[in-house]
């Protein structure tokens, strides 16, 4: 049998998804942030998204982590009042921004932020010391995926845990086949965790691999601001108003109305993948 080449597999289809991304938005929507709207999602009932991960990893108060691709705080907000110390990375200053806000008073001064993309990361001059617990969840936004995973292992002292989708959502399943219409552009798949395990097994690294199912929902105070807000996020400017109606119905029948917001649930299919470093 033939090897795959995973690494380029990942990689190839990175390269398409960036350049998929790279959509102009409609310059009537550049006031709207969808950093904004992900924040709610995840800080609602309590960081409940977080701490169901938080619930399967392992850490105690002593422990340092690494959080890659923190994002508004899923993880290092719930994290802060447990550990002894976090250092955040992300590549955008709007979710380290939000990050800070989240933090209670007491516990900001055990996270320490890094506004970098983790291949940007030296992590002896940057991290200087290793991590415990080093995590990426759901920010493997790279096209180099053996240079970002080797990167997670030396980086930690202790465990990795990967955070990755191992199938598409339902609501990107149905968005996908609206997708060439709205945007003028070949849908393309993001790689799932299927490639990251194959991956690592060929770094010699052998992981243990647990798939689970996650609630996520999105929370918006109209409709309008639904709509928008799914423009900006998918990177589709609708190209004319027969697409633009199809979005809009689209988004109509998925959406709940309830208590004066407006809700889009989705099932997340993911995979966590960890390791000890000590062990592989
Ligand atoms: C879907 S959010 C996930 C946030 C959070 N970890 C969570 O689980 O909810 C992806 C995050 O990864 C960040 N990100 C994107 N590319 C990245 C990269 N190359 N390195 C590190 N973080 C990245 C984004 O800015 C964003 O905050």
């Amino acid at each position: 049998m033939e090897d795959i080449d995973w690494f380029s597999l990942w990689n190839n289809s990175m390269d398409k998804v960036f350049s998929n991304f790279n959509v102009k938005h409609d310059s009537s929507l550049s006031g709207l942030d969808a950093s904004r709207d992900y924040d709610r999602a995840v800080s609602s009932d309590d960081w409940a998204i977080g701490r169901m991960m938080l619930d399967m990893m392992e850490y105690d108060e002593g422990s340092s982590i690494l959080d890659i691709g923190c994002g508004p705080g899923t993880l290092t907000v719930p994290l802060s009042s447990e550990v002894k110390s976090i250092t955040a990375i992300d590549p955008s200053k709007k979710m380290l921004s939000l990050l800070k806000g989240n933090l209670s008073k007491e516990n900001a001064g055990k996270v320490t932020t890094i506004n970098k993309a983790w291949n940007q990361v030296d992590v002896e001059r940057d991290l200087g010391i290793r991590h415990d617990v080093v995590v990426s969840s759901f920010s493997i936004m790279e096209n180099d995926l053996r240079a970002a995973l080797s990167k997670f292992h030396s980086a930690s002292d202790n465990l990795v845990y990967i955070f990755w989708n191992n199938r598409d959502n339902d609501l990107d399943r149905e968005l996908s086949l609206l997708w060439e219409d709205i945007t003028g552009k070949e849908h393309v798949d993001v790689p799932k965790s299927d490639i990251i395990y194959n991956a690592l097994l060929d770094l010699d690294i052998y992981p243990n691999i647990k798939n689970f199912r996650m609630q996520y929902s999105f929370i918006y105070d109209s409709f309008k601001d639904l709509v928008n807000s799914f423009k900006v996020m998918y990177g589709c400017v609708p190209t004319d108003s027969v697409t633009d109606k199809q979005l809009i119905d689209f988004l109509d029948g998925w959406h709940r109305h309830e208590d004066e917001k407006h809700y889009i649930d989705f099932m997340l299919y993911t995979s966590m993948i960890w390791w000890d470093v000590h062990e592989v």
